[in-house]
């Protein structure tokens, strides 16, 4: 057993948990924080359990929660901000970008990280950000198009 100190949503939380404890396992079944999902049992390859770690998008089942002690992790949960969705949340919700919405929480990770890096994406590079997602609803197209109008609502608003 390990005790770690380890920042959530704007909250530090000490816990004492098994060394070999995944980091998705310790927000969802000590944090009770289950909008981070697990679709692929822990093999890197479906990306619904993308959290971010210092801001950068990781996959929370390929790293242990120790890792993380003396970090800051933002889940799905921590996206809105006084009770207010995100604009790339807002814009999922308006242009139809997720059906079952199981890849969702995953997806939103990844591309508010992404859209800080790349404010003005193409299709295309929306498509290779989002290679390391798996949806099995949408086909993409309205994935693609509500980050697409997101990144131009963000820019508009930028400055
Ligand atoms: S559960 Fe982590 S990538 Fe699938
Ligand atoms: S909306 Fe169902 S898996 Fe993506």
């Amino acid at each position: 057993m390990q005790t770690v100190k380890i920042t959530v949503n704007g909250a530090l939380y000490e816990e004492t948990i098994p060394a070999r404890m995944l980091l998705v396992d310790f927000l969802r079944d000590r944090l009770a924080l289950t909008g981070t999902h697990v679709g692929c049992t822990h093999e890197g390859v479906c990306g619904a359990c993308t959290i971010h770690l210092d801001g950068e998008a990781v996959k929370s089942c390929m790293m242990l929660a120790v890792q993380a002690d003396g970090h800051a992790v933002t889940t799905v949960e921590g996206l809105a901000r006084n009770q207010e969705l995100s604009v790339l949340q807002k814009s999922f919700r308006e242009h139809h970008g997720l059906q079952c919405g199981f890849c969702t929480p995953g997806i939103l990770m990844n591309m508010t990280d992404f859209l800080a890096r790349h404010p003005n994406p193409s299709d295309e590079e929306i498509r290779q950000g989002l290679i390391g997602n798996l949806c099995r609803c949408t086909g993409y197209v309205h994935i693609v198009k509500a980050v697409r109008e997101a990144s131009k609502t963000l820019a508009s608003t930028a400055g």
